[in-house]
């Protein structure tokens, strides 16, 4: 391991990644555990310079308040206290420490080495990989989306030929993205990757489900059977390539931390195909993973690019999705994505898409009557997608892409621009 580490210890605070953060932005590595880690378990962890004991509000745990291992106390780590009362600690803050106070217990009493950088983290993941995988083969599923494809380019770099890639084109991708994750990780990387084109079976099994939540379901539910296929396809594998990242770690709870939402990385796959899991994000904020993606030399377009989800295209042509409406959701998609870009928008919004309702609405075109679709734009800003507000879009840039999008999508002849904020209108209509 070629970082030092302060060790945060999670007794009951709502902080933990606060602090973890604010450390890793002094170029110190830090990482959040349990209260009841064990000397050896922290022995293990190799390069701990020191310890915060972190107490707060969740402190009672079953009716008495939590504390560490006594047997820690003794081992001889330079420690400090936040908000938990103690003889024991060099330092004791009632609140968070402010960033002079920090620094001094992490450079003057820990003696820390400020030496976590990417370049660092990517050769320590590179070693633990090969130390844990050998000579034998990791499966991962490639979406193309940041973590995914961070996840794939560290591994090739540790692994090779030894990783198989899996990408699943739904039919419910934005145009061209299947193609960039082909020629980005086949033909650049050299990865080892399975294209599968499963459009027509997803677009089946979709066909007249109107509701929202079975159509979430069915993409989901046929995405692991279409995945788990493939596997059963392949002799050998005995490890699974996941994105996970630190908030599904922390959200899922440590003992003393509210459950926020359970970890749904892991989840789907049936019971007899046993893997074990490859996760060398886990440790990493969102920021830290597209720092990691840029170090590994993915292009910008794939690290930065705004959040997607996973159903793709399937909840933005809205009711049943037909491939006339769904041709004019990835058409008008890609025009205003291209027009963003051009107007600089697209480092500045934070997430910006097309739907195309069910129901049409009269128009004229060629002077005759027509009955067509309308697409809707949709364009927002927010800092953690639980509440969003409406871009303001300058009238020129809103009229241009209004202008091409009645140009060169068939079948549309109307486009609106939603003014709903979050809450009460959703990000996404589905
Ligand atoms: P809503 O519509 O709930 O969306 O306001 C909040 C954010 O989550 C994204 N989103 C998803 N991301 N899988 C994902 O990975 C999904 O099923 C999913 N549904 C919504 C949405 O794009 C927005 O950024």
């Amino acid at each position: 391991m070629k970082q030092d580490m302060i060790v945060i210890l999670d007794l009951g605070s709502t902080e933990n990644t606060t602090i973890a953060r604010k450390i890793r932005e002094m170029g110190v590595y830090s990482e959040i555990h349990a209260h009841d880690i064990t000397p050896e378990q922290l022995a293990e962890l190799k390069n701990v310079k020191g310890i915060i004991l972190n107490g707060g509000e969740n402190r009672i745990v079953d009716g008495a308040a939590v504390d560490i291992l006594p047997a820690l106390y003794e081992c001889g780590y330079p420690m400090a206290a936040i908000d938990h009362p103690t003889a024991k600690c060099k330092k004791q803050w009632s609140v968070l420490p402010d960033e002079a106070d920090l620094r001094e217990f992490v450079f003057g009493v820990c003696q820390a080495q400020a030496n976590w950088n990417m370049k660092n983290f990517i050769e320590d993941q590179i070693e633990l990989i090969r130390s844990q995988v050998g000579e034998k083969k990791v499966l991962l599923a490639l979406s193309g989306g940041v973590d995914s494809s961070v996840v794939a380019a560290m591994l090739i770099k540790a692994i090779g030929q030894q990783l198989v890639c899996v990408h699943v084109n739904h039919g419910l991708m934005r145009k061209n993205e299947s193609d960039s994750v082909i020629e980005v990780f086949k033909n650049q990387l050299h990865a080892n990757l399975i294209y599968v084109d499963a459009t027509e079976r997803f677009l089946d099994k979709l066909e007249n489900i109107a509701d929202p939540e079975q159509k979430r379901k069915i993409i989901g539910g046929e995405f692991i059977r279409v995945f788990e296929e493939e596997a059963r396809k392949l002799e050998g594998i005995d490890f699974l390539g996941q994105g996970t990242i630190y908030p599904d770690i922390i959200e899922s709870g440590t003992k003393t931390a509210k459950m926020v939402k359970s970890h749904h990385n892991v989840g789907g796959l049936p019971e007899d195909l046993k893997f074990e899991l490859v996760e060398p994000l886990k440790q990493l904020f969102k920021d830290e993973v597209r720092a990691c993606g840029i170090e590994l030399g993915l292009p910008e377009s794939m690290v930065y690019r705004q959040p997607f989800p996973g159903p793709g295209l399937g909840v933005r042509c809205l009711g049943a999705i037909t491939k006339e409406r769904l041709n004019a959701v990835r058409e008008s998609d890609a025009i205003l994505r291209e027009e963003f870009e051009k107007a600089g928008l697209n480092k500045k919004v934070w997430q910006y898409f097309t739907v195309v309702p069910d129901f049409k609405s009269v128009g004229v075109k060629n002077n005759a009557r027509c009955f067509d679709y309308m697409v809707i734009i949709r364009a927002i800003n927010t800092v953690d997608a639980m509440s969003a507000t409406v871009e303001r879009l300058d009238w020129d840039v809103l009229a241009r892409i209004t202008e091409r999008i009645l140009a060169e999508v068939e079948h549309v002849c109307r486009v609106c621009y939603d003014m709903s904020p979050k809450p009460p209108a959703t990000i996404e209509f589905e």
